[in-house]
C-alpha cells in the first residue's frame, strides 16, 4: 500500500494514548490501518492489550500482528476505540461507512468510554454531508426501503463491488445518500432509523471525543469535547 503521510501521522498519535491493560476497539479503513500496526509493535514489545475490531479486514490485520482478539462475552468495557472518518465537524459529529463497517463501528463506539477519531485534514468539514451517507439496510425487500428513501429526497445509489451488490460483514447493502448538506444531523438519524429495513446510517453524532488531524508535513492537531 502507498505511504500517505497525514494518515499515518494521525493513526500513529492515536496510538500514544493506550495505556497497558487498556481493552481497544479497532477501526476499519486506511488510517486506522497505521493505528493497527503501531499497537502491533506496542504489543510485541511487551504491553499488555486486549482488542475488539469493527470489521474483519481490521480482525485479519490484528491477528497478522499479533494483537490478542477477545470474543465479546469477555468484553466488560472498551476504554478506547480508535477509528477513522470520511467526514467530521468541529462538534466533533462524523460520517461514516464509507469502509462499509457502519454498524460494527458504531456498536464499538457507543459501548467505548472514548472514541479518537483519526483522519486527514481534508476531512474536516463545516458541515457534513458533502460525503454520501452509507446508509446500511436489510436485503429484503430493499427496493421499497430504496424508494421510501429516494421520496426522503436521500438520492440513495445501491453501493457495488465492481459489478456485484457490496455486501457488508453482516449480511447487508449499503445504500449511499446524497444530501448535499445535512442541516440537521440529529433529525436526520432518527428519520432514517425509524425506516423498516434500516439497519443504521453513518451518522455518528455523540461518540467521538477527540479528533486527531494529519496533515502532509507530518505534523498533527488534535480537536476535543
Ligand atoms: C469504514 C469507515 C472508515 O473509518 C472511513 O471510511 C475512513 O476510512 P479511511 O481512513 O480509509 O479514509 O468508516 O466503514
Amino acid at each position: 500500500m502507498k505511504q500517505d503521510p497525514a494518515k499515518k501521522a494521525a493513526g500513529e498519535k492515536a496510538a500514544e494514548y493506550i495505556k497497558s491493560g487498556m481493552t481497544i476497539g479497532l477501526g476499519t479503513g486506511s488510517t486506522a490501518y497505521y493505528t493497527i500496526l503501531r499497537i502491533g509493535e506496542l504489543v510485541r514489545g511487551g504491553m499488555q492489550l486486549r482488542a475488539v475490531a469493527t470489521s474483519a479486514q481490521s480482525t485479519q490485520l490484528a491477528m497478522e500482528q499479533q494483537i490478542p482478539i477477545i470474543s465479546f462475552d469477555q468484553v466488560e468495557k472498551i476504554d478506547l476505540d480508535i477509528d477513522g472518518a470520511d467526514e467530521a465537524d468541529e462538534q466533533l459529529q462524523l460520517i461514516k461507512g464509507g469502509g462499509g463497517a457502519l454498524l460494527r463501528e458504531k456498536i464499538i463506539a457507543a459501548a467505548a468510554t472514548e472514541m479518537l477519531v483519526v483522519m486527514d485534514a481534508s476531512k474536516l468539514v463545516k458541515r457534513l454531508g458533502k460525503f454520501p451517507l452509507p446508509v446500511e439496510i436489510v436485503p429484503f425487500g430493499w427496493e421499497l426501503t430504496f424508494r421510501k428513501l429516494m421520496a426522503l429526497g436521500a438520492a440513495p445509489v445501491l453501493r457495488k463491488k465492481e459489478n456485484d451488490v457490496f455486501i457488508t460483514d453482516n449480511g447487508n447493502y449499503i445504500l449511499d445518500c446524497h444530501y448535499g448538506e445535512i442541516a440537521a444531523p440529529v433529525a436526520l438519524h432518527a428519520q432514517l432509523n425509524s425506516i423498516p429495513g434500516v439497519v443504521d446510517n453513518g451518522l455518528f453524532l455523540h461518540y467521538a471525543t477527540r479528533l486527531i488531524i494529519g496533515y502532509e508535513d507530518g505534523t498533527v492537531r488534535s480537536l476535543s469535547r
